[in-house]
């Protein structure tokens, strides 16, 4: 495998952005709570504005991952108000033909850093019941299943777990 590199993505990236997260919803419908039919409809300025962090007064780390110019895996750290304690990781996927090679461990690790530097005490996410590719990049990288199992979204007969990972070196 070619070398992979993994950026932030900044405004001017929102084309980039729309291309691998509508490839990642499409290709991974039940691993989201958005759906690629809801968000194939964001207007430009709308993909613009979600990755305008100071607009939305976001603290946030969305990454993308690229071989060459090809996007190849996405996730994103985000800090909400007023629990600045907890980081939050969404958006996490891969392309398929390169699963298995790391790429995800490497935004886990990116993400964790940056957690750590905004002095977050925890990880947290919320993976489907099944999708055991993720449960077990997700066990295999330290976070546990905690809390109970919420709908994936409205409607769907899917659920999530939530899942933690304490951050030692920040408590
Ligand atoms: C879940 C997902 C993000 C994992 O991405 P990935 O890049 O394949 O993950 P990694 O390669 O880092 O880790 C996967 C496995 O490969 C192993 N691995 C890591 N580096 C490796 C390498 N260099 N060579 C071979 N295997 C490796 C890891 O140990 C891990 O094994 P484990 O699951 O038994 O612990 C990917 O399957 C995906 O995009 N799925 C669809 C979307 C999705 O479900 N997202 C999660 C939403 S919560």
């Amino acid at each position: 495998m070619d070398e992979f590199k993994i950026s932030v993505l900044t405004p001017e990236d929102w084309v980039l952005y729309k291309t691998v997260r509508l490839k990642s919803l499409r290709d991974s419908p039940d691993s989201f709570g958005a759906t690629y039919e809801q968000e194939a409809v964001l207007s430009d300025a709308q993909w613009q504005l979600r990755l305008d962090l100071q607009s939305r007064a976001l603290n946030a780390l969305p990454l993308i991952v690229q071989i060459g110019d090809l996007p190849v895996g996405l996730a994103w750290g985000v800090i909400h108000k007023p629990d600045v304690a907890t980081a939050h990781i969404y958006q996490m996927w891969v392309s398929p033909a390169l699963r298995g090679k790391g790429i995800a461990t490497s935004l886990l690790r990116a993400i964790k850093a940056w957690a750590i530097d905004q002095g977050c005490h925890l990880l947290a996410l919320a993976v489907t019941i099944g999708n055991e590719d993720a449960v077990n990049l997700y066990e295999s990288s330290g976070f546990i299943a905690t809390g109970q199992l919420e709908a994936l979204r409205v409607g769907s007969a899917l659920c999530v777990q939530p899942m933690v990972m304490q951050l030692g070196s920040a408590v």
